[in-house]
């Protein structure tokens, strides 16, 4: 057979690509040519794995763990989540309601699997991580997009899930803290969306992986409020594992057995070096250097978050999680791409365009990344403020 060029056909066609890897290419380009950048256009921590987590994994070279592991992960490292959520959360779970998967990546394409059916709709906000959208493309149902604003927090109201809800909803799925916002859902409205899918049927799905990264006192996993939602998480943000690919899922009892089946059809299982790397996540020394580093971004978002207000851009009022700030450039701009582009080609700022993330109002906002260091951030802050006089 002769391939004379790919042909988009069926549900891949709707899947869309990410403009951040265009920003980081033309940044790469930029940097060849030797122009000095500044990074806040990834979603990743600048530090690198914490040293024991690092010593942890070639231990597990040198003794050999090198084989597939179980499907739903290795059981030392499912138990450490078990304590995990009861100190933290104050929530039993057993072991088998937590399947390790290869980043919250695979535990999304697992749960999608496991949720949705073609044809069958799935509430999300716009905006949010774009990846969640494509994966309910691919299995041919549809993502339902509920626009939020500023105003609310970038969360939905309950009158909007009402509003937007269809005939053939089936799921609800948010994130707290959010990407691109970095906003969370607060308790009681966590509880009253919790109430909400109880009432509608639909399940409820809530990604935590920027858990651990907040800057607030009272984050809830949603497991404290209802034990039949389903959770994604991941060691890539708090725990700093992006490139070991390894994250987690929590599902409710009657799912497990399909949970697994779909773990190993799907990747056998998770890396079982990461596995075995990230049994030392949960380890005193670990917990130091990540809280440390959790202050420092704290310490970033406060600077630039003022920085940027005083500059002209719109926030909401404090971003209470992640290393994301979404703001506003209707003041400068009504094209958040060719803001961008400007940004980066000409004053060597990388930052994301809103319509990686959103439909709706994708054009009036860009996402700016604090996953590079204070020196960093105020170059940034300058090049922006000659860029806007
Ligand atoms: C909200 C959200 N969910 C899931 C992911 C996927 O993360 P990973 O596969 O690295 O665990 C990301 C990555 O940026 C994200 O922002």
């Amino acid at each position: 057979m002769q391939y004379k060029g790919f042909k988009r056909r069926g549900a891949v066609s709707r899947v869309k690509p990410f403009r951040v890897m265009t920003v980081m290419h033309q940044a790469a380009e930029l940097e060849q040519q030797g122009r000095k950048i500044v990074h806040m256009e990834a979603g990743e921590p600048d530090f690198s794995t914490a040293a024991p987590i690092i010593e942890a994994g070639k231990a597990a070279l040198d003794n050999g763990l090198t084989k597939y592991t179980p499907a739903p992960g290795i059981t030392p490292l499912r138990d450490c989540l078990v304590d995990h959520y009861e100190s933290r959360y104050g929530v039993s779970l057993p072991r088998e309601r937590i399947l390790i998967t290869p980043g919250a990546s695979g535990g999304l394409t697992l749960l999608a699997n496991l949720l949705v059916a073609a044809g069958e709709g799935v509430l999300l906000t716009d905006p949010a991580y774009p990846c969640v959208r494509n994966f309910i493309h691919l299995l041919s149902a549809q993502p339902q997009l509920i626009p939020v604003g500023i105003e609310q927090n970038f969360q939905p109201t309950i009158e909007q899930l009402d509003q937007y809800c269809q005939a053939n909803t089936t799921g609800l799925w948010l994130a707290s803290p959010s990407n691109p916002t970095g906003t969370i859902i607060e308790r009681p409205h966590l509880q009253a969306a919790c109430d909400w899918a109880q009432k509608k049927n639909c399940h409820l799905l809530v990604d935590e992986i920027y858990h651990g990264l907040h800057y607030v006192d009272d984050l809830p996993s949603v497991l404290e409020l209802d034990q039949s939602c389903f959770v994604v998480s991941s060691f890539s943000k708090y725990f700093g594992m992006t490139g070991w690919r390894l994250g987690w899922i929590v599902v409710p009892e009657p799912y497990i057995e399909m949970a697994n089946i779909l773990a190993q059809n799907l990747y056998i299982s998770a890396s079982s070096i990461a596995q075995y790397a990230a049994l030392a996540a949960f380890e005193d020394d670990t917990r130091i250097i990540l809280e440390q580093r959790r202050e420092a971004f704290r310490e970033r978002r406060d600077y630039l978050s003022e920085a940027l207000k005083d500059l002209g851009f719109i926030l909401p009022e404090k971003t209470q999680g992640a290393f994301y700030l979404y703001a506003d450039i209707s003041r400068f701009s009504h094209d958040s791409e060719e803001f961008c582009a400007d940004m980066l080609q000409q004053h060597g700022v990388a930052i994301t365009p809103g319509t990686d993330f959103g439909e709706c109002n994708g054009n009036r906002f860009v996402r700016f990344a604090f996953t590079t260091n204070m020196d960093n951030l105020e170059l940034a802050v300058a090049r922006l403020q000659l860029a806007l006089q």
